[in-house]
């Protein structure tokens, strides 16, 4: 049987993971695609670290241009993430005539246009499965599942990381970071958690699910960023009250000509579908106009469902392989309503909003009166304790205001001697 030759640049928990699979399911593979599927080469700067997987100590090298450099090998799986010199490797194995298969979110978006358009040229394709949601087939689905449809909006809790941490401080009664310390020694989070507990990553994804969605490869810059780590438990407990939630969720919604995509902490009623996101899983909810509301759950981190992504990549490139035809799998068309991309100050939501204000009479005249100016109207008011020399919760809600008027408010607010501390908004979302 004629083989397929795979090159695997990054022999981590994922690289391996994808060996593991490649080794352990080569029957069924390839029976499945009617051809062999075999790991050529797997280089890593590392090559003392023991994995959980046997291989062929010659098929090792430190060296990744030892793959990119093989003529024999056919698709290179980038998996040692970052940006250099993964994006080197990519473009260089592109240019050596390689289909590409990338775990690597960051990199696509913050590099993606230029490394689709090089596939492009060089008649190559770059997939990327697991680079959202890790063994959720959200790619394909949007990618092919649901290519006659229109979106209008997307609301995803593609981040474990945090969903760990805000489901610890919910379920355990516990501060954020006792929550963070708990998500480190379960090896959720990094040493260095800035980009999951900041919403980076989220943002990463975001850009990815866009670009499927609605065909605008947007910036980084262009998603507006707010991660998990100044959620009190205190907000979150205040908010289970109203029963409510908070999960960070990545955004992207169309409202008439205009396309917003944000990250943040939203509070969500207890009934939404997303709210029984727990733990470490990931959840997309996509709308579409002809399959309708859709949600796509499962863990969206983990050795084998990374690595059940990445191999189901290779398998497709090497049925495309196997046709041989090229075809470009990333046929992205613009949606042409979308004229422009709106900022955070327009969009119009709900607000939660504690302050902590002193506890004598006119206090809450005075802060409805700087409300009422911005035309915003309160929806309901709890007083959460009762001391006469220190501050007090109060806990808001508000009917739809515009950011910008809120945030305009809360400035004033802010700044009256009645209040002791920062304001804190959280917005939310509907069922
Ligand atoms: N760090 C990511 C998360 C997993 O916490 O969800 C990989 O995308």
């Amino acid at each position: 049987m004629k083989k397929i030759n795979v090159g695997i640049i990054g022999f981590g928990n994922v690289g391996s993971g994808v060996v593991k699979i490649l080794q352990e399911r080569n029957s069924l593979l390839s029976q499945k695609v009617g051809l062999g599927i075999q790991v050529k080469r797997i280089s890593d700067i590392d090559l003392l670290s023991k994995r959980n997987v046997r291989i062929d100590k010659n098929i090792l090298t430190k060296d990744a241009l030892d793959i990119i450099n093989d003529p024999q090998i056919d698709i290179v799986a980038e998996l040692i993430g970052g940006i250099h010199p993964a994006k080197e490797y990519i473009l260089g194995a592109l240019k050596k005539g390689k289909n590409i298969v990338t775990a690597n979110k960051a990199l696509l978006a913050l590099h993606g246009k230029e490394l689709f358009a090089s596939a492009s040229d060089c008649g190559k394709n770059i997939y990327f499965e697991a680079s959202v949601g890790a063994g959720i087939p959200i790619i394909k689905s949007l990618k092919e599942g649901l290519v006659a449809n229109r979106f209008s909006n997307i609301y995803g809790i593609v981040n474990g990381t945090s969903n760990f941490i805000l489901s610890q401080m919910s379920n355990n009664n516990c501060s954020f970071n006792e929550a963070l310390k708990e998500a480190k020694a379960k090896g959720f989070a990094e040493k260095d958690p800035t980009l999951d507990i900041e919403g980076i990553d989220s943002a990463h994804k975001l850009v990815i699910l866009t670009y499927l969605c609605f065909g605008k490869l947007i910036s980084l810059d262009d998603v507006y960023i707010e991660g998990v780590s100044r959620i009190s438990l205190a907000d979150i407990n205040y908010a289970k009250e109203l029963n409510l939630c908070v999960k960070l969720l990545a955004i992207a919604k169309k409202d008439g000509d205009s396309l917003g995509a944000r990250v943040h902490p939203t509070l969500i009623p207890n009934e939404h579908m997303l709210a029984s996101v727990d733990e470490v899983n990931n959840a997309i909810y996509v709308s579409s106009d002809l399959a309708g509301n859709l949600l796509f759950y499962g863990p969206g981190a983990g050795q084998l469902s990374a690595a059940s992504a990445v191999v189901s990549d290779i398998v497709d490139l090497t049925n495309d392989i196997k046709a041989g035809l090229f075809r470009s799998t990333l046929n992205i068309i613009p949606d042409k309503s979308i004229k422009r991309l709106s900022k955070i100050d327009e969009i119009q939501s709900r607000y939660y909003i504690r302050l902590m204000a002193l506890d004598k009479p006119g206090v809450l005249a005075k802060i409805s009166g700087i409300l009422s100016k911005f035309g915003i109207s309160i929806a309901s008011v709890t007083q959460k304790e009762r001391r006469k020399t220190q501050s007090v919760p109060i806990v808001m809600i508000i009917h739809e205001a515009k950011e910008k008027n809120l945030r305009e408010a809360l400035q004033i607010i802010d700044r009256l001697d009645i209040i002791k501390e920062k304001s804190v908004a959280i917005r939310m979302e509907k069922a």
